[in-house]
């Protein structure tokens, strides 16, 4: 059957895999959506695996093509589970972890310590030792608090350890507050004369090795301009042998979303490093929702359908446990009832199942004939969705399902209620 133009705008939300099987139903990776709802229930996040590693190779081979001495590390807060963090470790990136929980994810992985990049703006004498016990190749000094910290871990052990200073460049992007990090006023980061002092300070030092200065504006950026401006900040601190210049590029959610290719996003940068970075210096970039959200695809079922006052309410059995990204960040997101695409038919407001109004997957989507049983499909939820969700209302987090050629296996289990009382003292 020909597929409407809304029908096609649609689809194309979707994974790079993905397609229509003669009834008009979505098939993932090469597998139907009803095979993948019998066999892991909903909601469960659905990965294309082979669009995580394709926008791996983009990452990578783009930047070695624009700045040979470079390399691309995944934020891994974006979709911290092993799974996730073996495929990008196979593709050769670095991983970036906040913290000792993504730390010892990441090992757990197989990651090479030697590529982690350690972040937090809040990093506690446990986490850096940890850090510095694994030998990870590198941790971004946030605050003084930091280097006293690994001056005194490093002072008992006598080790070396290598750092970047992160600076806040005092730029604004055109992003959600709660997403915006490079503005004087956040919380992360030293202002240009802080970090010209922790720089002082880390160039006397002992056990510390001043590699460089590490950058991040914000995340889900939608225009180029403060990429370029960021390198021009960092570059205004002088000459380094490292300058991590973040994450941050925005993705497609919705139709009226046009996000910068990876390739306009990475000339934004590296155009600004030729004429100001010295030339033998190493870059490295830490993208992580344009890594992995357009990968994923989260499936529910309609569990109501309720008319009145002029709305339409879908309400399916996950939300916000499973996708906080609308409750936090006003994130929109498309949806479609995934057996019938179309694009077309009522406007809804797609609901969750938890106690919050503001408990919403989507504030207006066009659903044909939605009905209590429809599969629901989510488009663009592979970031920051299975790292944030939580247990609110007693949710059992979602399980990871990825798929590829037509195989699909469970990298994550869903949770069970006795899991939800594991921790729970008698
Ligand atoms: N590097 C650092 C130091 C970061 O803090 C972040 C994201 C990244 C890299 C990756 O940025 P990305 O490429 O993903 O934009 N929870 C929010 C997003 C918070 C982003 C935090 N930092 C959300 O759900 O939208």
């Amino acid at each position: 059957m020909a597929a409407t133009q809304a029908a096609q705008d649609l689809v194309g939300l979707f994974p790079n895999g993905t397609s229509l099987d003669a009834t008009g139903a979505l098939v993932l990776g090469g597998v139907p959506v009803a095979e993948l709802a019998e066999t892991y229930g909903t909601p469960a996040l659905i990965v294309d695996e082979p669009s995580i590693r394709a926008r791996a190779r983009r990452y990578a081979d783009g930047l070695a093509a624009r700045w040979p001495n470079s390399r691309a590390t995944f934020a891994s807060k974006a979709f911290p589970c092993t799974a996730v963090y073996r495929l990008l470790a196979e593709e050769g990136l670095g991983i970036d972890v906040a913290g000792g929980g993504e730390l010892t994810l990441a090992l757990a992985a197989g990651a090479d310590p030697a590529g982690l990049v350690v972040h937090g703006n809040a990093k506690t004498e446990e986490e850096l030792r940890l850090a510095v016990e694994a030998g990870a190749g590198t941790i971004v000094v946030d605050n003084f608090d930091d280097i006293d910290k690994l001056e005194a871990i490093l002072d008992a052990t006598g080790a070396e350890q290598g750092v970047l200073v992160r600076v806040t460049p005092d730029i604004r992007p055109d992003t959600h507050e709660a997403i915006s990090t490079g503005q004087n006023g956040s919380k992360f980061g030293l202002l240009l004369p802080q970090a010209r002092e922790a720089i002082a300070r880390l160039r006397g030092s002992d056990r510390l090795r001043l590699d460089g200065v590490h950058v991040h504006v914000g995340s889900q950026i939608l225009d180029l301009e403060p990429f370029g401006q960021a390198v021009e900040a960092v570059a205004e601190l002088g000459e380094f042998a490292v300058y991590d210049l973040g994450g941050g590029l925005g993705s497609r959610y919705t139709y009226t979303d046009h996000p910068p290719t990876v390739e306009a996003y990475l000339d934004a940068m590296t155009d600004v490093a030729k004429r100001l970075l010295p030339t033998d210096a190493r870059i490295l970039i830490e993208p992580g929702r344009s890594m992995v959200a357009e990968s994923g695809v989260s499936l529910y079922r309609v569990v109501s359908v309720k008319r009145g006052g002029g709305h339409t309410f879908v309400a399916v059995d996950g939300g916000m446990g499973d996708n906080l990204e609308v409750s936090l960040y006003q994130q929109r997101f498309e949806a479609a009832i995934a057996t019938r695409p179309t694009g077309e038919g009522e406007l809804c407001r797609l609901v969750g199942r938890h106690c919050e109004s503001g408990d919403t997957l989507s504030a207006g989507v066009r659903l044909e004939d939605p009905r209590v049983g429809d599969l629901i499909a989510v488009p663009v939820t592979g970031a920051y969705t299975y790292a944030l969700s939580n247990n609110y209302n007693g949710a059992r987090r979602p399980p990871v399902v990825f798929v590829r050629d037509g195989e699909h296996r469970a990298v994550v289990r869903r949770e069970t209620y006795a899991d939800l009382m594991r921790r729970d003292l008698p």
